[in-house]
């Protein structure tokens, strides 16, 4: 595991940035998984402008993004679809079509689930995952259990995440009991991983991940045992760190 430190969520967010243009620099088509949240924001802002500066390009990539909320139709402005159009799709020159958010909606979520892993099978594999960590460990919408799960499944959203998503939706009422992501297992079978992580409120859930105990009730500190990953700390997200 290879910590990037950088002095503020701009410089933060350059960096992960660079570290996807270089992986399209090597293979234009690649595959990535992608991520939502707050976190990747800035990361996305600068891919856009890379590709408006011709620096990179979309055209060849595909992609597939962790986690949707159950009942949100692709239009609502708190899907994981709409904020990837919003964010980064509409901006760039990807070919729509090859542009993959699990479904939320329907009554068929294990043939779903099942399809969205036979379409990443059938791309290829993921050759660079993007995450970022919730404030309890979770890494797409697998919150912290008894175990791993490991292929994309539906869940039910901890009380502690239906609270920190609020801030999103107009009321906490409003937010989604339940979430599809991707499994554990999914996510560990990305070639090269990237974890996103800014400010003070991340600093205590990062040093416990990815320097403490491999355990499931912390979700992202499975990946101290993939071969490839680096996490993009801001200096806030990197203070209690003990390196
Ligand atoms: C959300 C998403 C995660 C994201 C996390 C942290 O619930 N499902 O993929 O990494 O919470 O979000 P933020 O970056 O806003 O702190």
């Amino acid at each position: 595991m290879k910590f990037v430190i950088m002095p503020d969520y701009d410089q933060m967010s350059r960096a992960a940035a660079d570290a996807i243009v270089e992986q399209l620099t090597d293979k234009p088509d690649s595959v990535l998984g992608l991520a939502t949240g707050s976190t990747p924001i800035g990361m996305y802002a600068s891919l856009v402008s890379d590709v408006e500066a011709g620096k990179v390009s979309f055209a060849d990539v595909s992609t597939f993004n962790l986690d949707e909320y159950l009942g949100l139709e692709p239009t609502h402005d708190q899907s994981y679809r709409y904020f990837m159009n919003d964010n980064l799709f509409d901006h760039v020159d990807i070919d729509k079509a090859r542009t993959h958010v699990p479904s939320g909606i329907g009554d068929a979520m294990e043939e779903i689930c099942e399809d969205y892993e036979a379409k990443i099978a059938l791309a290829g594999g993921i050759d660079l995952q993007v995450l970022g960590i919730g404030n309890n460990g979770h890494i797409g919408f697998n919150e912290p259990r008894e175990d791993f799960p490991v292929m994309t499944h539906t869940i039910d959203l901890t009380e502690s995440t239906i609270e920190a998503n609020s801030r999103l939706f107009d009321s906490i009422d409003e937010v989604p009991r339940q979430a599809v992501t991707m499994g554990i297992g999914t996510i560990m079978g990305a070639r090269r991983i990237i974890v996103v992580a800014n400010g003070k409120g991340k600093a205590g859930i990062v040093a416990q991940a990815f320097t403490g105990p491999v355990v499931p009730e912390v979700p992202a500190s499975v990946l101290q045992l993939h071969p490839n990953v680096t996490v993009f700390l801001d200096a806030e997200a990197a203070s209690e760190l003990d390196m």
